[in-house]
């Protein structure tokens, strides 16, 4: 499967951004980084990542206002074709503009437990508070500063005689663990099974009288009155594959889209020419052309007092 484009911005040392560079190595990693971008050209990090031959950016916000800067972040960012946006002490206030560009795609680590003590000097705060422990939390950005939902965290122990130097070292150490960890399944989590499972749920669902059940241990829809019109398929007697079995017109149809594209269309065994197979573990699935197949296949499931009522409704 393709590996996800991650850019990652910073604004200082960069250690955050070198464990993800570092973790992306790994050949099973689901994400790679195709850019490091900075709002301070003197950052530390940028040199490193130059040095490890990733594409970086830099320029001074300085003088620019918000949004403007922000556009042109998001340009590069599109120029390096990235999809998803990972901050690393990046130390800018996001403009509404950017946040809504990125939503559900851009993540932050920030040095606390959050909710507990958001913005600065975090580790004061924990310190000040007679914390036991303080950590690190991955959230998602939204546009409020370090507010989004939280995806992974870790705790530290505090010390007895820490200061919010030795604090923030340990601390460090659980970031650059949790970051890649919580990146992976950031960028997967649409292709996990159980998410495709979710999509095709609430599209099959929304058809009228449609319900759901198991058969034989496989989540399956079908329509009251009707025929069943959608199978969820994944790992069937261990080959690895997750899929959408969804009816169609009969043999030639099954024969032309197995020919036109093997790698995703197959005939699923002991269903008969009726149905065809459609692969959702590729990695590149349009989930409205998968919508449009489980139309098709509630269309032919449906008794016909149903689809009538359905067609008319579909007309106004
Ligand atoms: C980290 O503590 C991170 O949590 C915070 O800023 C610091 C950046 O450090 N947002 P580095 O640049 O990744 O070394």
């Amino acid at each position: 499967m393709a590996k996800a484009r991650v850019a990652v911005l910073i604004s200082g040392r960069g250690s955050n951004m070198a464990a993800l560079v570092y973790a992306a190595r790994r050949e099973d990693c689901p994400f790679e980084i195709v850019l490091v971008a900075s709002n301070d050209p003197e950052a530390a990090g940028l040199k490193l990542a130059a040095a490890e031959g990733i594409q970086t950016f830099a320029k001074s916000h300085k003088g620019i206002p918000r949004a403007e800067f922000d556009a042109v972040i998001t340009g590069e960012i599109k120029r390096a074709k990235a999809d998803f946006v990972a901050l690393a002490g990046y130390m800018r206030l996001l403009s509404a503009e950017f946040t809504s560009a990125w939503a559900g795609r851009a993540i932050n680590i920030h040095p606390s437990l959050l909710p507990r003590y958001k913005g600065l000097h975090t580790h004061e705060a924990a310190l000040m508070a007679g914390d036991k422990v303080a950590g690190c939390s991955v959230h998602i950005v939204t546009a409020e500063l370090d507010d989004g939902p939280v995806l992974g965290q870790t705790e530290v122990a505090i010390l007895p005689g820490d200061t919010p130097e030795t604090l923030a070292d340990r601390v460090l150490i659980a970031e650059h663990q949790l970051y890649s960890r919580v990146l992976a399944d950031f960028v997967t989590r649409d292709s996990r099974p159980e998410a495709m499972l979710e999509n095709l749920r609430e599209r099959a669902l929304a058809f009228p009288a449609a319900y759901e059940k198991l058969s034989h241990g496989m989540p399956v829809f079908g329509v009251e009155g009707g025929k069943m019109f959608a199978y969820f398929t994944r790992d069937h007697h261990g080959d690895g594959i997750t899929a959408v079995l969804v009816k169609i017109s009969g043999i030639e149809e099954q024969a032309m889209l197995i020919e036109n594209d093997p790698a995703r269309y197959y005939r699923p065994a002991y269903f008969g020419d009726s149905w065809i197979g459609v692969r959702l573990d590729l990695g590149d699935t349009d989930w409205d052309h998968i919508g449009d197949w489980v139309r098709k296949s509630w269309m032919l499931a449906a008794p016909s007092k149903v689809r009538k009522a359905f067609d008319l409704a579909d007309e106004f």
